[in-house]
């Protein structure tokens, strides 16, 4: 392998899905094309993540997985996919540990990491924050989640679990109602996916929010762009009806300016089992990006389903893992030695 070689331009992957080298920062970049080649490469992946293969694709290989706000699940699995392909991680966690808190600049940290290691992950709470690093990078670097702004991997694990929970309640793809609700305004999982699936068609999008938390105009834009129906409501019970996918999201109190503010919001709109009964259709999947806020203010998706089959969360969660070594092989180039380097 030769992955210190690889140039890094932030580039729209198309119909070429030239993934060697690139950055992955928006879904801005990624056509219906790229989306089904990497959920294909994420297919691949799966006797590595059950164990029942072991894989040195990047044996010798370097990811520097920079996190400078709080994760569990994108860290974590980043780290594992990258450790699943037989590379080695190094951490930043948190902005106090590192020169960023000492002002250093993104260009900075950029130019000195791409010397280091062969691919950065890095999660930042300033939108626009990831490209501007990528901007000093010579290594491929792939967006975490960028303040309030974006979280394409997430978007790409998201869409590879609807794929999966149709396919596991024998529906087809086609024509999928999905509801999205909570935070739409500070919520990046729900501005990534939405654009991200504009790119197939007929999705009958519902955002369910209250006025203050609405869905940006700039995501709705992208809906009309691709002339998919949008319904837009205030209601729980409304938006719960007549869908495919429900996609609940926490109140992102982090990104309130005050507490006080953040109070207003939180419990407002709450899943439990008593009003999935109530108003889902029947085989209704359940999404959360996670983490879920289980505090009895907020609980906006009760512990009470978690026994529903449909509660597709945690395979959410799981299916991260498969989509990041996609993402890792494909920026990387070795997608197609895989079995080559089996063990
Ligand atoms: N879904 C998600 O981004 O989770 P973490 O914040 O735990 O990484």
């Amino acid at each position: 392998l030769e992955l210190r070689q690889l140039k890094s331009h932030n580039k729209h992957l198309g119909a070429r899905m030239v993934f060697q080298g690139q950055h992955i920062l928006s879904i801005d970049q990624l056509d219906r094309e790229a989306v089904e080649r990497i959920l294909q490469v994420a297919d691949l992946m799966h006797p590595y993540v059950a164990r029942e293969k072991s894989c040195r694709i990047l044996d010798g290989a370097v990811l520097a997985n920079m996190f400078f706000e709080p994760s569990t699940r994108t860290r974590i699995s980043f780290g594992t996919a990258f450790n699943l392909l037989g590379g080695h991680v190094r951490e930043t966690v948190g902005m106090s540990t590192s020169s960023l808190a000492k002002g250093e600049s993104l260009y900075d940290t950029a130019q000195v990491l791409s010397t280091y290691a062969d691919v950065v992950a890095m999660r930042h709470p300033q939108a626009g924050s990831v490209s501007e690093f990528a901007a000093g990078s010579k290594i491929p670097v792939i967006n975490g989640g960028d303040g309030p702004n974006e979280h394409p991997t997430q978007a790409l694990l998201d869409i590879y679990t609807i794929f999966n929970e149709l396919n596991r309640i024998q529906k087809g793809t086609e024509n999928l109602r999905i509801a999205m609700m909570g935070d739409l305004k500070n919520g990046r999982t729900v501005h990534s996916l939405t654009q991200l699936l504009c790119v197939f068609p007929n999705v009958d999008f519902t955002f369910v929010a209250p006025n203050a938390l609405a869905m940006p105009e700039k995501v709705l834009a992208v809906c009309d762009k691709h002339n998919h129906r949008v319904t837009i409501t205030e209601s729980l019970e409304d938006g719960l009806q007549g869908q495919d996918v429900i996609y609940q999201t926490r109140i992102q109190e982090e990104r309130f300016e005050t507490q006080r503010e953040a109070d207003l919001y939180r419990g407002k709109y709450r899943l439990n089992q008593s009003a999935y009964e109530q108003f889902c259709d029947p085989n209704t999947i359940i999404m959360h990006p996670l983490p879920r806020d289980s505090r009895p203010e907020a609980n906006e998706l009760s512990d009470d389903m978690n026994d529903n089959p449909n509660l597709a969360i945690f395979r959410q969660a799981y299916f991260g893992v498969k989509v990041r070594m996609a993402l890792f092989a494909l920026v990387l180039g070795v997608e197609d030695k895989l079995s080559q380097f089996e063990a």
